[in-house]
């Protein structure tokens, strides 16, 4: 695990405390989960888990991964369910179990190769739903790192013959976020 990492998130939402409170689940999330077939999901960066929240009051089971001891312990006390697994590890070196999931989701977290792994870890029919910020000049935190940054349309191209595009969009981020910043989504579903 690496240890920095997860200091650094650990110092950040003790410092922020806003930051691991009940937030809304991503509005396309919402709008394609019917397509789900199953009920066994994986939240990666669930952070204090505003999508496991949402997935286990659907009837989901699901594996809710991050780093963060502290986010982990705020979704364990506000979580009143027995469908969840909570996983703190550094998803660096997380490789999810092959042909498992049903849905796979990474929200406001970017890690191209981790992205390449998960795929192998869906079933055939199952969903994955990405959603994480973007490169774009009116972006109001100057310092992001960019290769946590996709670049335009990126997400589009992440996904081999396999996968099948479900819903594509580029959008401003949400009003309670700290910085205005701009975000794209995808749903695939592997064949
Ligand atoms: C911006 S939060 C996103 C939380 C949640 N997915 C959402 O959309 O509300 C990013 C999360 O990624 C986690 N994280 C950062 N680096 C990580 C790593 N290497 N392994 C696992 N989790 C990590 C942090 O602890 C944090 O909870």
């Amino acid at each position: 695990m690496s240890d920095k990492d997860r200091e650094k998130w650990n110092r950040k939402y003790l410092e922020k405390p806003t930051l691991l409170e009940e937030r809304p689940p991503s509005e396309m999330l919402v709008f394609h989960l019917h397509l789900v077939e199953g009920n066994c999901a994986l939240d990666l960066a669930c952070g204090s888990g505003r999508h496991t929240r949402f997935l286990t009051e659907k009837g989901f089971c699901v594996d809710a991964v991050d780093i963060s001891s502290i986010a982990l312990d705020q979704l364990s006390k506000t979580l009143d369910s027995k469908r969840v697994t909570l996983i703190e590890v550094d998803l660096d070196s997380f490789t999810p179990q092959e042909g498992r999931y049903d849905l796979a989701v990474m929200t406001n977290y970017l890690d191209r190769k981790l992205i390449a792994r998960t795929a192998e870890s869906l079933k055939s029919g199952a969903l994955f739903f990405i959603e994480t910020y973007m490169e774009h000049p009116e972006n109001e935190k100057k310092d992001s790192n960019p290769d946590f940054l996709l670049k335009a349309g990126e997400l589009k191209t992440l996904f081999d013959s396999r996968f099948t595009e479900i819903a594509y969009e580029e959008f401003w981020n949400e009003s309670y976020e700290l910085y205005k910043m701009r975000k794209q989504a995808i749903f695939v579903q592997k064949k």
